[in-house]
């Protein structure tokens, strides 16, 4: 369990939102953790120490042994099956349904559906969706759920035979270039953005939070650990995402 951390800095934090009225947020795998979703750089626990990020979450890997592949994201998809949002989850969908932050931009690097199951709206899922999946031979066919999918063997394409694939970014694709502007759109328009468990190292997500801070938004990183863009950031709540964004978030009028 990620310890509550540093929260002295939430009131100078708070006080950077108060003044806000476009609200960006960016968050990363940190975020899932304390819904028991394994990050990926974590020290032992990370995805990465335990298995070999180019032979599970790259197209090569796929090509080369698609049952393998297929068989690691089905159990992906059951970890994060039985997965709930938090708190943190929680208060960012409250926060963008109160209205107190004007339009409230929620923009992540997790596939792992936690922040629509929370309430939040119109997330901007830049590296694709866990549970989606589509034809690898690019017929066109996209299958929103998979959950009556067979979890040993890649299904073949209705349409065309070819292997379904996970609706995920793998190193080396492009991301969707639409959702990806409107993300780089709702960072620079952005007076706030908060920058939630990430490590800052995957491009291009991560060059999301500098060039907001180049258009003149103020950073508040929620970490309980160092980050590529701390340097970036007007305050640093070095504490987890549960503990933190309720106490950031919440509306000190009610
Ligand atoms: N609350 C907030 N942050 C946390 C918590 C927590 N409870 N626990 C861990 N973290 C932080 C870690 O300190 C780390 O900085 O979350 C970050 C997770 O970093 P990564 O595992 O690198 O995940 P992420 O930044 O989302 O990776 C980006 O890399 O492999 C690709 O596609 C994958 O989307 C992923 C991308």
């Amino acid at each position: 369990m990620t310890p509550p951390g540093n929260l002295a800095p939430i009131a100078a934090a708070r006080a950077v939102l108060a003044r806000a009225h476009r609200v960006a947020v960016l968050t990363g795998a940190g975020m899932s953790a304390e819904s028991g979703v394994p990050t990926f750089r974590d020290a032992q626990t990370g995805l990465w120490a335990r298995f070999d990020p180019h032979t599970l979450a790259s197209a090569e890997g796929f090509a080369a042994d698609p049952a393998l592949v297929w068989r690691w994201y089905a159990w992906r998809r059951e970890r994060v099956a039985q997965a709930q949002p938090h708190a943190g989850h929680r208060a960012l969908a409250a926060a963008q349904e109160s209205g107190r932050f004007g339009d409230l931009t929620l923009i992540t690097q997790n596939v792992d559906g936690l922040h629509a199951a929370a309430g939040s709206r119109g997330v901007l899922e830049l590296h694709g969706n866990l549970m989606s999946s589509h034809c690898s031979a690019g017929c066109g066919v996209a299958i929103a759920r998979p959950a009556d999918l067979p979890a040993g063997e890649p299904p073949g394409c209705p349409r065309c035979g070819g292997h379904l694939r996970p609706s995920v970014v793998w190193f080396g694709e492009a991301l969707e270039p639409a959702t990806l502007q409107r993300a780089q759109a709702a960072a620079v328009r952005s007076d706030a953005m908060l920058v939630i468990g990430t490590s800052g190292l995957v491009q291009p997500a991560a060059a999301l939070p500098g060039a907001a801070q180049r258009a003149g938004s103020a950073l508040i990183v929620v970490n309980p650990q160092p980050s590529e863009l701390d340097h970036l950031a007007a305050v640093v709540i070095r504490a987890g995402a549960a503990a933190a964004l309720p106490l950031l978030l919440e509306d000190s009028d009610s």
